[in-house]
């Protein structure tokens, strides 16, 4: 069964799902994304994903092409043609197609692409496994709150991590304070078991996946800081994890090849990810 994208109101195999070569999201990268899990045939998280893309649509003044009821629609329309029930849905919108020139078109209507994709989401022990972090400077523009295709630093720092066989780059911004992963937020537990995430602002993008966390530790009672933190400081810590729609929630057992806490998934971490996925085996449709 081919694979079916939706794009700008037609639903294609991915062959033939194309878009315009004067698209501005291939030509500038004015354009703004989406990604959410489907897990048990459910989006996670969605209307948080879809108030996320209100918002980055908004601070680039791009409308949406569709009302939000047939967003939905193309959205399950995509999962139920695809047939997937665990899996990752990518939503892309761009400014539209218009002859290049940086400045908005006039009158241009925004381009739309959904893709779905099955994804077999690792079991809760799998997860507990733990990988190794490096560090990279944080190179990206002053906006990275707003979820820009606009990708280029993120995929050069990703790559820097394959390259060292690690699985994410932590971006260290001028101050020496850990911003983010390229495509994860960063956490970490001081030795006085305090769960510490950098405070959203515009130097992060504020995770869907670190917001429910945060509300499932809430019920914990765990003591909780938004603060940024240095690589001293998460070198020295006693677990630390990142979190993303795909990652779920990814215990880290090395930094730069120091050591964290006694170099198994922590304690904390492991206790999260039991938490993280009742969340999920609970999820309803309208979550
Ligand atoms: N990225 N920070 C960055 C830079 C990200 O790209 C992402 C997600 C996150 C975590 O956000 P969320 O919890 O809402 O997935 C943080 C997606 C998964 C991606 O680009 O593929």
């Amino acid at each position: 069964m081919p694979r079916i994208s939706y794009v700008n109101g037609q639903y294609l195999p991915l062959s033939q799902a194309t878009v315009n070569v004067e698209d501005r999201g291939y030509q500038l990268a004015d354009g703004v994304y989406e990604v959410i899990a489907i897990f048990n045939g459910l989006l996670v998280d969605k209307v948080d994903h879809l108030r996320r893309l209100a918002r980055s649509l908004n601070e680039l003044r791009i409308s949406l092409p569709v009302n939000i009821s047939a967003l939905n629609f193309i959205m399950n329309e995509t999962i139920r043609k695809n047939r997937v029930v665990n899996g990752k849905l990518y939503l892309q919108i761009t400014r539209g197609v218009a002859p290049r020139d940086h400045a908005f078109p006039a009158n241009c209507k925004s381009s739309i692409v959904v893709t779905v994709s099955n994804v077999s989401w690792p079991s809760r022990d799998e997860s507990k496994q733990g990988c190794c972090v490096i560090t990279a400077a944080d190179i990206r523009w002053k906006r990275v709150d707003i979820k820009s295709v606009s990708l280029l630093p993120n995929v050069l720092a990703k790559q820097e991590a394959i390259d060292a066989s690690a699985d994410e780059t932590w971006l260290v911004n001028e101050e020496g304070y850990i911003t983010e992963g390229t495509a994860s937020n960063a956490w970490i537990v001081t030795q006085n078991n305090q769960l510490v995430t950098r405070q959203t602002d515009e130097n992060i993008l504020a995770g869907i996946t670190r917001k429910t966390i945060l509300k499932l530790v809430q019920e914990e009672g765990i003591e909780i800081v938004e603060r940024p933190f240095t690589v001293i400081e998460a070198q020295s810590a006693k677990e630390a994890f990142f979190t993303s729609s795909t990652a779920l929630i990814k215990p880290v057992t090395s930094i730069d090849n120091v050591s964290i806490g006694n170099g198994n998934s922590g304690l904390m971490t492991c206790a999260l990810i039991d938490k993280y996925f009742e969340f999920m085996e609970n999820l309803t449709e309208n979550s």
